[in-house]
């Protein structure tokens, strides 16, 4: 089984307030905090993907007591690289000398780290004995959002987290699946890069900035994903310790647990502090709540994760730790 042994996050220093935004836009503190939940988020001032990400995985090795040669691949989670090319995981393998791991990067919006994940569990197969895997999700939302659009800017955040992860007999990953709709695909758009051919015969007028529907992804959520969610658990549900589930909206977790028919203390939340921190959520909340003593590594407990977002894509883990 794919088992998370270590876990580490960092978000940069800045700390934007739903009153500084108010500032800044037609909104409010009140607007934002009773429809979202959201009250403060991390925002770069000089940092990009990649520095939060090194940072992460930095932290990891450390607090792991590995060294970089037994990083067998690093795997990130972003729609929001420095680059095409190269990818944010070969700028975290260069950094941190990991000259053993082969790394790439995973597009899958905020179902990312969960993506990530169940792709792991095929690469943990081929890794020599005593190598181990680093799955970081990693955001800098901050330069891809409109911030003259009050309906998106809000609702972001910049972040990045991650864990390391092992085959092992006794912990880890009991089931896990992965979802696609491309139906939706037009209810999130992000960085569209236009044709720029010179022998194109038309120019589409798309903007680069990210857009969303918001109310169209509140709703496929709340109904396709919770549906699946709930199909995936089946009887396993009842004893499931934690949800930790995409910090888009604190509406979207009161909702899915009602659905559930789960207690609503099991659904942790930090989106408080951080916003929607996009691939970076799942693995921020699990990391906290690690360093909170609330999740405990070793200690049988069992954890569904759920990330849902652009694509439209989403998918579900059911994990002992
Ligand atoms: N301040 C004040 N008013 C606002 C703001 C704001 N920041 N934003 C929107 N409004 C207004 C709108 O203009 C609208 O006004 P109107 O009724 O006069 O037209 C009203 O508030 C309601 O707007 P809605 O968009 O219907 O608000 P809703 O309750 O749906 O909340 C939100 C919007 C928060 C975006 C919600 O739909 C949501 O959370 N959606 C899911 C997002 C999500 O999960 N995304 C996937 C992950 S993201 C990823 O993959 C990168």
């Amino acid at each position: 089984m794919l088992q998370i042994f270590q876990t580490a996050h960092y978000v940069p220093q800045k700390i934007i307030t739903n009153e500084d935004l108010s500032k800044m836009m037609n909104t409010s503190d009140e607007w934002i905090y009773s429809r979202t939940g959201i009250k403060t988020r991390h925002i770069v001032e000089t940092e990009n993907t990649s520095d939060l990400c090194i940072n992460v995985a930095r932290q990891l090795l450390d607090k792991a007591n590995i060294s970089p040669e037994q990083i067998g691949f690093i795997l990130v989670a972003t729609m929001t690289p420095d680059y095409q090319s190269p990818s944010v995981a070969c700028q975290v393998q260069g950094a941190i000398d990991a000259h053993q791991a082969f790394a790439f990067d995973l597009t899958a919006a905020c179902a990312g780290f969960v993506y990530a994940l169940h792709t792991a569990k095929g690469l943990l197969h081929d890794l020599p004995a005593g190598q181990v895997g680093m799955i970081i999700g990693g955001e800098t939302l901050s330069k891809v959002v409109n911030w003259q659009d009050r309906t998106t800017s809000v609702l972001f955040g910049d972040a990045a987290a991650g864990v390391l992860v092992r085959s092992s007999e006794e912990f880890g990953i009991i089931k896990s699946r992965c979802y696609a709709d491309g139906h939706y695909a037009q209810s999130l758009t992000s960085g569209f890069i236009a044709n720029q051919s010179p022998f194109r015969l038309s120019q589409e007028m798309i903007s680069d900035k990210l857009n969303m529907k918001g109310r169209d992804i509140f709703d496929f959520t709340t109904r396709t994903v919770a549906n699946s969610l709930d199909e995936f658990l089946g009887e396993a549900k009842d004893s499931v310790d934690y949800f930790l589930l995409h910090q888009a909206n604190v509406r979207i977790l009161d909702i899915m647990a009602k659905k559930l028919k789960v207690d609503r203390a099991k659904f942790l939340q930090n989106m408080e502090y951080y916003g929607n921190s996009s691939a970076a959520s799942i693995p921020l909340l699990l990391s906290e709540s690690v360093e909170k003593g609330i999740i405990q590594m070793n200690s049988h407990q069992q954890l569904v994760f759920s990330g849902f977002g652009g694509g439209l894509s989403y998918g579900h883990i059911l994990t002992t730790i």
